[in-house]
């Protein structure tokens, strides 16, 4: 693999490794990978007389940071961080400086609270190999393609959606579906959580999340899959679930169809469930920070039914009032259910509760790297959708729409409308107007994808109304 290192042109051939720092960059041996990708040391730490390194494999996502081992650290080419006040690391990727926590009121517990999590030991072979490769592959390609459009020329539209991967820090805290943007900090840039059990799942996490200090340092947090409260060890579950007498999320079930069901949770009314599925879904969100005031949000929860209850599959969360037009803040499909088209499921339903409330809408930025690959997917396949059932007005006439009658059709905002149809690269400029031109190849794609698409919303099974939140004096 080629191995840019333009940024920095201090490489030195380290003899030892007894002279790496943090904030080192080296080639790493990728755990489940043939790969030796660049990396930055965030931590070091010896754990029973061995030493261990923290890594961030700087053209991938964080959720394949690690900790290795000398034998996997490559030292005879080592970049060493600058001498002038750390500005190395800022100038490569921006993400070392240490920055004010973002966590709300009751945060305090957290694993923010102190340098504790930096030393706490993470298992170094971290996912399976497939998702390993799948998502360093595709998190690389996504990179360099974001890095070349960045550098010419784009359309407004486009780059709004392409801003989102994780190098380009917000510029302030926004809030998402009770979460926030947040500046990447040493402790929260360090996965904590070793490993969640969830059901009959056993997950390992991503990314931080902000769970009290006495649980981050076990080997599992036990959470009960329906109410989401967190336990130290099995035995502390069990006690729990003898007493817990829930078997589906809180809240409202809106929708029923075979064995999926929505369920909307108001973050006023169910508070700490609210609360814990945001501590939950932390751990696969980056770019968020755990935000305790859920109040302003509703959450839609999509759960799968069996005969020992309700299994929560993934959600989104939405704000009651968006000036933005955003109708979802957060989304997560749990691991164990991902690539099974779940989350398109819930992109879908986000899309019809937008119907029911006869507007347009759209996720809130920035999107993450799978984020913005299930929506450039499912807004592809909606458009294409529209476009091919287009019947002709008179017999030799050609199929006409325009863009706003898509956006009304299918709620997706416009400039995502646009941008679909030129990264789909349908617009061709003929004869003084646009035209969308459909080739057979396309449309050979399209309808072996569709054929993919086995679940789907029913509109008819949503028993729903919009409430105009803008009218009640307080949420
Ligand atoms: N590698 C390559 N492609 C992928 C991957 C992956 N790891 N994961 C999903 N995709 C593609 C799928 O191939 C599919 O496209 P296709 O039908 O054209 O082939 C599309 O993305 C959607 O796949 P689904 O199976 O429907 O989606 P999934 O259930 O995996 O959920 C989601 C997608 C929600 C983004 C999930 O990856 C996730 O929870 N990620 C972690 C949290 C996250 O990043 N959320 C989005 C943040 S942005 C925001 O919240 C507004
Ligand atoms: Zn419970």
């Amino acid at each position: 693999m080629k191995v840019e290192m333009e940024e920095i042109d201090d490489s030195t051939i380290c003899d030892s490794v007894s002279s790496l720092v943090e904030g080192c960059r080296l080639p790493v041996h990728m755990s489940g990978t043939d790969d030796w990708p660049l990396a930055e040391i965030v931590s070091i730490k010896d754990v029973r007389g061995r030493r261990l390194y923290y890594v961030h494999y700087v053209d991938f996502n964080k959720r394949l940071d690690e900790w290795v081992g000398e034998e996997s650290l490559d030292t005879r080419k080592v970049h060493f961080p600058r001498r002038d006040g750390g500005s190395n690391t800022a100038a490569v990727s921006g993400v070392s400086t240490p920055k004010k926590l973002h966590i709300g009121a009751g945060g305090g517990g957290g694993g923010g609270g102190g340098g504790g999590s930096i030393s706490r030991p993470s298992s170094p072979v971290a996912t399976p190999t497939e998702l390993i490769n799948g998502s360093a592959v595709l998190a690389a390609a996504l990179q360099k393609r974001m890095n070349r459009k960045r550098k010419g020329p784009s359309l407004e539209s486009e780059d709004s959606q392409d801003a989102p991967i994780q190098q380009q820090p917000s510029p302030g805290p926004r809030q998402s579906g009770s979460m926030v943007a947040h500046h990447d900090d040493v402790v929260t840039r360090m996965k904590n959580v070793e490993m969640i059990e969830l059901g009959r799942h056993r997950i390992k996490p991503w990314y931080f999340a902000p769970y009290p200090q006495e649980m981050v340092g076990l080997q599992c947090i036990y959470i009960c899959e329906f109410c989401l409260k967190y336990r130290k060890s099995r035995k502390c579950l069990e006690r729990h679930l003898a007493k817990c007498n829930l078997r589906h999320p809180p809240g409202n079930e809106i929708y029923r169809k075979g064995n999926i069901t929505f369920f909307e949770i108001d973050g006023r009314k169910n508070k700490s469930y609210a609360q814990n599925l945001c501590l939950l879904a932390k751990l696969f969100l980056d770019h968020k920070t755990l935000y305790y005031d859920t109040d302003p949000f509703l959450f839609y929860v999509m759960t799968v039914f069996d005969n020992r209850g309700f299994h929560i599959v993934g959600y989104f969360s939405k704000e009651k009032e968006s000036t933005e037009d955003y109708n979802v803040a957060c989304i997560l499909t749990m691991p164990p259910y991902q690539r099974k088209g779940y989350g398109k499921l819930l992109i879908e339903f986000s899309y019809e509760l937008s119907k029911f409330e006869g507007k347009t809408g759209s996720p809130e930025k920035p999107l993450s790297d799978l984020g913005l690959l299930s929506y450039r997917s499912y807004w592809s396949q909606t458009i294409l959708e529209i476009l091919t059932s287009v019947q002709p007005v008179g017999d030799n006439e050609k199929p006409q729409i325009t863009i706003n009658e898509m956006c009304e059709l299918t709620s997706i905002k416009k400039e995502d409308v646009i941008s679909t149809l030129q990264n789909l690269n349908l617009i061709n400029y003929y004869k003084g107007q646009y035209i969308i031109t459909l080739n057979k190849e396309i449309l050979e794609n399209h309808n072996s994808a569709m054929q993919k698409r086995i679940i789907r919303i029913d509109p008819k099974c949503l028993h729903w109304t919009p409430k105009d939140w803008g009218k009640r004096a307080k949420w």
